[in-house]
């Protein structure tokens, strides 16, 4: 990792995270798919995802997270728009000056980056620079991903994994001892893997295809699971040693949902008990970008971040590509819940 001198700091000031309405439960998923509840949750830990229904697409997603992390950092006053995702509304252009406009930000700074699962790690360092460098004293960092559009509808393999979902964080410009300041940062790639976790055609390599597979992801799940375990370790340690923590100071580990074994396998090799991992994966399933301002928005409104604890964020996705960042828990206000008809279920229960 580069030695990270801090000019100043990006400052976690706001967060938001939503889901789109529709759930499809392990139960619906195995009416038309060789599969079970039981295989999936127990493989997995998911029991249900969100997904896109027709007409609706990455940008909304992206959009009313966006708004929800402006509204909770109580001014809607950016420079920059970076949104992490894999599955624009298009090849070309990019996603996120579509987001500003729709967001009634028209003119700043917005652009997409593509780091896929790891993307929205990627995307709180990219903010993190334009911050360092000046370019921006505010900017919203939004992940956003629908990969229900990229999963092939009859794999088993993909379609009970991933769901879709937007998170969104505003930085603010401060200093590097505050609370809510994001760092260090290790990032990291391997693009010799990237025939593990991948959709073949479409872009520039193949346009098309007679075979109708390959405009759907393909993924060597075994293989990503034992470089996500072992990368999201190593990653993690890197930035204990660059923020002088110790492993038992962590508070929450906060990884990519991906596979709850996954989040325990990480964990035992850090050595963070379990009841320090954030699980929020049985509600999302795998949501890629969006994956880590969910779990940040989930385990705020729970209480499991409290202001001052020390969290430990990591993610890894297809490229292969992984890093991880660290902060101490900001006081934040305004931060709803994303699973609003449950809480309208339990409501009406009352
Ligand atoms: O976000 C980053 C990208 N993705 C990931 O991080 C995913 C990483 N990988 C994983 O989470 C896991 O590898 C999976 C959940 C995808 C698969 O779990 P696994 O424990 O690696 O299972 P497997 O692929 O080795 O399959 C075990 C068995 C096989 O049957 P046999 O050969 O033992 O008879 C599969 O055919 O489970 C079968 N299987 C299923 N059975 C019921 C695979 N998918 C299913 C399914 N339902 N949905």
């Amino acid at each position: 990792m580069p030695t990270q001198e801090m000019r100043g700091a990006a400052v976690l000031a706001g967060l938001g995270a939503w889901l789109p309405p529709h759930v499809v439960d392990n139960h619906e998923l195995s009416q038309r798919l060789d599969t079970s509840d039981e295989w999936i949750r127990t493989r997995t830990g998911i029991g249900q995802r969100h997904i896109v229904t027709p007409g609706m697409s990455t940008v909304d997603l992206a959009t009313e997270a966006g708004a929800l992390a402006l509204r909770s950092a109580g001014s809607d006053q950016v420079d920059a728009l970076v949104l992490a995702t894999a599955t624009p509304d298009q090849v070309c252009p990019a996603s996120a000056p579509q987001v500003a406009s729709r967001l009634g930000l028209t003119g700043i700074a917005a652009f997409d980056v593509n780091a896929v699962c790891a993307g929205f790690v990627y995307a709180l360092a990219t903010a993190s620079g334009l911050i360092a460098a000046g370019a921006a004293s505010r900017v919203l960092v939004v992940g956003a991903d629908t990969f229900s559009t990229l999963v092939e509808p009859n794999d088993r393999g993909t379609v009970p994994i991933f769901g879709d979902g937007g998170g969104a964080v505003v930085l603010r410009a401060g200093t590097p001892g505050e609370l809510g300041a994001l760092g260090p940062f290790d990032l990291h790639s391997d693009g010799e893997l990237a025939d593990l976790l991948v959709v073949p055609a479409g872009g520039s390599k193949m346009r098309r295809s007679d075979d109708p597979t390959d405009y759907f992801l393909a993924m060597q799940g075994t293989a990503v699971f034992r470089h996500a375990s072992a990368r999201m370790a190593e990653s993690s340690r890197e930035v204990l040693r660059a923020a002088g923590w110790a492993v038992d100071e962590v508070d929450s580990f906060v990884g990519h949902q991906a596979n709850v074994r996954i989040l325990n396998a990480v964990a035992k090799h850090l050595g963070v008990p379990k009841e320090d991992v954030v699980v929020n994966i049985e509600r999302t399933g795998n949501t890629s970008a969006a994956s880590i301002p969910l779990a940040l928005t989930d385990a705020c409104v729970d209480g499991t971040l409290k202001p001052g604890d020390k969290v430990l964020i990591s993610a890894f996705g297809a490229g292969l590509t992984w890093g991880s960042t660290a902060l101490r828990w900001p006081e934040l206000a305004d931060v709803e819940s994303p699973h609003r008809e449950q809480r309208i279920v339990q409501a009406a229960a009352l």
